[in-house]
């Protein structure tokens, strides 16, 4: 895993227009201890995520992700015990945004609460037991970078109701999703074919993990 240096981001991302000085990391102690944070909570429980939550390869991916494009308003569904919602918070500690996590699983959403407080990242995440089928509906947006990680047979409802809520440069990201997908694997075909048809959306797959969309949003509905 990249060890992130908080001030070459910062720079970067402020040189390039990216975000707002306000939004950049403006006390890199402060920064610099909650890198510290994040990193020995993610070190210490790398080997603990046993809640169908995402591999390393793919946090570090959403991470990288949010930085590069400087996203500020993200949206996930499936919290699960939060490790995507680890990585993607941290990218936020750094673009100056923040996350909001849905989950239904009562369970799971209490051990997110406690693991994102372990992380230093609580102030950066708006986690809410709900059932996505809902919220999605009722939830404003707009937001610039989504991650779907919910129940997968409703990923193609997902997909509808929330791109209008997606920004123009924005990103649609959906996990355990695979090009390969439209031969039948894991029942994505239609999912994928939906993503590919979209004519104001450029997608990409990411394979190295357990396989990742990223879509971004090129033109207005
Ligand atoms: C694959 S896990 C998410 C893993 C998580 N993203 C991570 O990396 O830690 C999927 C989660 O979606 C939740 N889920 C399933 N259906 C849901 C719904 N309708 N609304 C909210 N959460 C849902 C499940 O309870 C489960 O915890």
């Amino acid at each position: 895993m990249k060890a992130i240096p908080t001030t070459v981001w910062a720079i970067a991302l402020l040189s390039a227009g990216l975000v707002a000085p306000d939004c950049a990391a403006q006390d890199p102690a402060s920064q610099n201890a909650l890198n510290r944070q994040v990193r020995a909570f993610l070190d210490a429980n790398r080997r603990q995520w046993r809640d169908m939550n995402v591999s390393e390869v793919d946090g570090q991916k959403l991470f990288d992700l949010v930085v590069e494009n400087g996203y500020t308003t993200a949206l996930e569904l499936g919290t699960s015990t939060g490790h995507s919602a680890i990585w993607i918070a941290w990218a936020m500690s750094k673009t100056g945004g923040t996350l909001i996590t849905l989950e239904i699983d009562e369970r799971r959403y209490n051990q997110a609460l406690e693991n994102f407080e372990a992380a230093g990242l609580s102030r950066y995440i708006d986690a809410r037991l709900a059932d996505a089928h809902e919220l999605v509906y009722e939830i404003k947006g707009p937001f610039d970078f989504i991650f779907v990680d919910a129940d997968k047979d409703w990923y193609p409802r997902y997909f509808e109701a929330l791109l209008p809520k997606l920004t123009v440069g924005g990103c649609f990201t959906a996990h355990n999703v695979s090009d390969r997908g439209r031969r039948g694997m894991r029942g994505m075909a239609g999912f994928v074919e939906a993503l590919e048809s979209t004519p104001n959306l450029e997608t990409e797959f990411f394979r190295a993990g357990g396989g990742l969309s990223v879509s971004y949003k090129r033109a207005p509905n």
